[in-house]
């Protein structure tokens, strides 16, 4: 199994107490994945509303997963994984006694900072911090912390849907220390995940290399080499892939892979990236324009009956 490659030289607290900030479609899914492997998680939010929301987001995917695993008794499994996860709008008191926070709350880094600074203080010295950011450099947002934290900061990139994705991608700066990625990577493997591990850099892994495949689709499309149906064909049929570039993209959301691209741009400036991988493109900048998102607007590339 892969629990085989796990180093046991260096000495970590274990991992009990999870925070996770943010109750929307990630930060549910993670507080699920962690309460299902036995650790006491504490979800945090903004709002009474969220914190309802995120409730509801693990009790339906939780039925989910009752059902496989025991149809006989539905209510006990979900109430059973429930009752490790509990609620506050109050971030201090969210933190004062966590192991390990994840934030998984919206995509700024203003506000993000902000979040860190201020947990910064609250939380045990010990604790780990770590972003579940896709598209910002986690060092930037480490750097809202003491340097004895920045040494317990990381990224904690995790997939969508959380339940179901493996992978989980960890991301070191240049201050992560080693006991703190070996902890991290433990605790993922408990949340029966795969890690791996990559440097803070544009798209981590697997976005850095997804992305700029994505819009040469859209490019091949924009020059007229091919149609959106043909070319999921053939990625699917000829490349083994489970979905091709434009299911891909629509179900990711248009919007996403643009707002992606166009961070990117700013990181070309100063040579992070190449250029010539995330030049503009008018057919996505035209579709975005038009609110044709993908699945979640019913049309992106493909159209799509929502009320079903
Ligand atoms: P979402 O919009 O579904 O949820 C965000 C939640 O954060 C909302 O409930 C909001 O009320 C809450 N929030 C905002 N500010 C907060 C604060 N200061 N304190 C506590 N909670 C706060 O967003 P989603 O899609 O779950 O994304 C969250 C993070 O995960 C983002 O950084 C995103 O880039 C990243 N991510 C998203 C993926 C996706 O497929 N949606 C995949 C991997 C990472």
């Amino acid at each position: 199994t892969v629990h085989r490659h796990l180093s046991t030289t260096s000495q970590v607290n274990k991992i009990e107490k999870l925070t996770v900030f943010g109750a929307g479609l990630m930060g549910a899914g993670i507080a699920q994945v962690g309460a299902q492997s036995g650790l006491k998680v504490i979800l945090s939010d903004v709002t009474d509303k969220a914190l309802e929301n995120g409730l509801n987001i693990i009790s339906k995917s939780l039925s989910r997963v009752a059902k496989k695993k025991s149809p006989d008794d539905i209510e006990g499994f979900t109430s059973n994984i429930l009752k490790n996860i509990e609620t506050t709008t109050d971030a201090a008191k969210a933190v004062q006694d966590s192991d390990l926070v994840i934030e998984a709350i919206i995509e700024s880094i203003k506000v993000k900072r902000d979040l860190f600074g201020f947990l910064d203080e609250k939380a045990k010295a010990e604790c780990i911090f770590a972003s579940n950011t896709s598209s910002l450099s986690v060092k930037e947002i480490a750097e809202s912390c003491s340097n004895d934290r920045q040494a317990r900061f990381a990224g904690l990139h995790f997939f969508n849907p959380v339940p179901a994705m493996k992978l989980v991608e960890i991301i070191k700066t240049p201050q992560t220390s080693t006991e703190t990625f070996e902890a991290l990577k433990e605790v993922t493997l408990r949340m029966n995940k795969s890690p791996v591990s990559c440097n803070d850099t544009p798209g981590f892994i697997v976005n850095r290399l997804l992305v700029p495949y994505l819009l040469e689709a859209i490019r091949m499309v924009e020059r007229g080499d091919a149609t959106p149906e043909d070319i999921d064909t053939a990625m699917e049929l000829g490349a083994g892939y489970p979905m091709g570039p434009f299911k891909l993209l629509d179900f990711v959301g248009l919007d996403t892979t643009s707002y992606i691209a166009q961070g990117w741009r700013e990181k070309a400036q100063s040579g992070e990236i190449s250029k010539e991988l995330v030049e503009p493109i008018g057919l996505l900048d035209k579709l975005v324009k038009e609110g044709k998102l993908g699945r979640k607007s019913g049309q992106g590339f493909y159209e799509y009956d929502n009320k079903k």
